[in-house]
C-alpha cells in the first residue's frame, strides 16, 4: 500500500536522485588520500587467516562495516531494505533502516522497515533525525526502535540539508538535551550521527559528556546533503550551490573526535576497502557506506552489491595484511602517515597525531 504523503514523496525521490545524479561533493574530497598507510614487508600471517572480524554492541561481524541508514516508507524502497538487510546478514555486516519519521504518522509503513524476519541476526540500527526526537518522549523513541527489532538507534543531526530544504527544520534548539535524556533514559544503544558535514572536536566533547558513546561522524567527501536538496529546490538553489561543499572531510572529522573515547564510525566518502582500512588505522571502530549500496543495487541489483563488497573485502584484507598485522583490531594511527591538508588541519586545529599517540581506542 502506498501512501502519497510529502515525507514518502521526498523518500522516493532521495533514492532517485542518488540513483542517477550527481550527488556527491564536487571540489571536496573525504581527505583519506592524504593517509598514507605504512607497508609493512616483513609479515608472519598467511592472507586467508586475516581477522576482520569486530564486536560491536554484544554482536560479531565479520567485517568492520555498516551499511549506513537510507530509506523506508514506501513499497518501492521497501523491498531495498530487504535485500540489503538479508545479504549484510548473511555477509556479517551491520545495516541502519532509514529515518522512521514516516512511521511516526502512518505506523503501517513499519513494513518497509521491518527487515528482521529475512535478517534474524542482522547488527540492525534504527534511525531518527534529532529534529523529531526532540518532540517524541524517549518511550516513543525506543519504541520506533523496538517496533523493527533494532539493536540501536541511529539519532541523525542535518542542519545543513534542513536549511536549504525548502519547509526543512530550522530550530535545532535542546539538541544535547534530547540526546543527553535519549542516551541516560533509553537503555538502547544511541549512535549520534552525521549525514555528509561531519563532527568537530567541539561538538564531540558536548557529546561525550551528554554520555554518548557511540558517533557517525558521515564527513564531507561523499554524499552531499545539500546537493540532494539544491537540486530538488527551485527557491533555494542560490543557497544550496554555496553550500555544496560543506563540511569537515572524513578523515579530519576521525582526527577531530579519535582521542575523546568514542566508539567512531567513519563514513561519507568511503568507497573502497583500502580508504577503509586508512580511516578504520586512523581511529575509527567501524566504517560506513551508503552510496555505492544503493548505485550497486540499482545497476546489478543485489549480486551487484554482493561483487561490490567482494572487492571491498579483498582490499581491506589485502592492506591490513600489507601493514604487518594480521587483525583489524591491531590498526592504529602508528600505522597511517597524514600529510598535505589534513596534516595542516591536525596542525592548526592541535589534535593530537605522530609516532607518539595510538589513539584511544
Ligand atoms: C538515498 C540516501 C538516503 C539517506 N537517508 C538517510 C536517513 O534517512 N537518515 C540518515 O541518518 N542518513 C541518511 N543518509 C545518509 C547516509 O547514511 C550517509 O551518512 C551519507 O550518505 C554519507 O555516506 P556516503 O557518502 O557513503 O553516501 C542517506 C543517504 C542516501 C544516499
Amino acid at each position: 500500500m502506498a501512501i502519497p504523503t510529502e515525507i514518502v514523496n521526498r523518500k522516493l525521490s532521495h533514492f532517485d536522485l542518488c540513483a542517477h545524479q550527481e550527488v556527491e561533493f564536487r571540489e571536496k574530497t573525504t581527505w583519506l588520500e592524504h593517509v598514507e598507510l605504512v607497508h609493512q614487508p616483513l609479515t608472519e600471517t598467511r592472507l586467508e587467516d586475516i581477522d576482520l572480524s569486530v564486536e560491536v554492541m554484544g554482536k560479531r561481524l565479520n567485517f568492520p562495516l555498516i551499511i549506513t541508514g537510507m530509506t523506508g516508507g514506501a513499497d518501492e524502497v521497501g523491498i531495498f531494505n530487504r535485500d540489503i538487510a538479508s545479504l549484510a546478514d548473511r555477509l556479517g555486516i551491520g545495516f541502519g533502516v532509514g529515518s522512521q519519521r514516516v512511521m511516526l504518522r502512518y505506523p503501517e509503513m513499519r513494513h518497509t522497515f521491518n527487515v528482521r524476519p529475512v535478517a534474524p541476526n542482522l547488527l540492525l540500527l534504527g534511525n531518527i533525525g534529532i529534529a523529531q526526537a526532540r518532540e517524541l518522549t524517549t518511550r516513543q523513541v525506543v519504541d520506533l526502535a523496538e517496533s523493527i527489532g533494532a539493536d540501536a538507534m541511529c539519532v541523525h543531526l542535518n542542519t545543513a540539508m534542513e536549511i536549504i530544504q525548502e519547509h526543512g527544520d530550522h530550530d535545532f534548539r535542546h539538541s544535547i538535551d534530547t540526546i543527553e535524556r535519549l542516551v541516560s533514559e533509553s537503555g538502547i544503544g544511541i549512535i549520534v550521527k552525521e549525514t555528509g558535514c561531519g563532527f568537530a572536536r567541539e561538538s564531540g566533547k558536548r557529546l561525550a559528556s551528554a554520555g554518548v558513546t557511540w558517533v557517525d561522524v558521515s564527513g564531507a567527501g561523499g554524499t552531499s546533503w545539500v546537493a540532494v536538496e539544491t537540486l530538488r529546490n527551485r527557491v533555494l538553489r542560490q543557497l544550496g550551490e554555496a553550500f555544496w561543499d560543506w563540511g569537515i572531510p572524513t578523515a579530519a572529522s576521525v582526527c577531530e573526535l579519535r582521542d575523546m573515547n568514542l566508539n567512531l564510525i567513519a563514513s561519507g566518502g568511503i568507497r573502497t576497502g583500502l580508504q577503509a582500512v586508512r580511516a578504520l588505522a586512523l581511529g575509527a571502530r567501524l566504517v560506513g557506506v551508503a552510496l555505492p549500496v544503493l548505485r550497486a543495487y540499482v545497476s546489478g541489483g543485489i549480486d551487484g552489491v554482493e561483487t561490490f563488497f567482494n572487492s571491498f573485502f579483498a582490499e581491506m584484507r589485502a592492506a591490513i595484511m600489507l601493514c604487518g598485522c594480521s587483525r583489524v583490531a591491531d590498526l592504529d594511527p602508528r600505522h597511517a602517515v597524514i600529510s598535505g591538508a589534513l596534516l595542516d588541519w591536525v596542525h592548526q586545529r592541535g589534535l593530537p597525531y605522530g609516532s607518539g599517540f595510538k589513539g584511544a581506542r
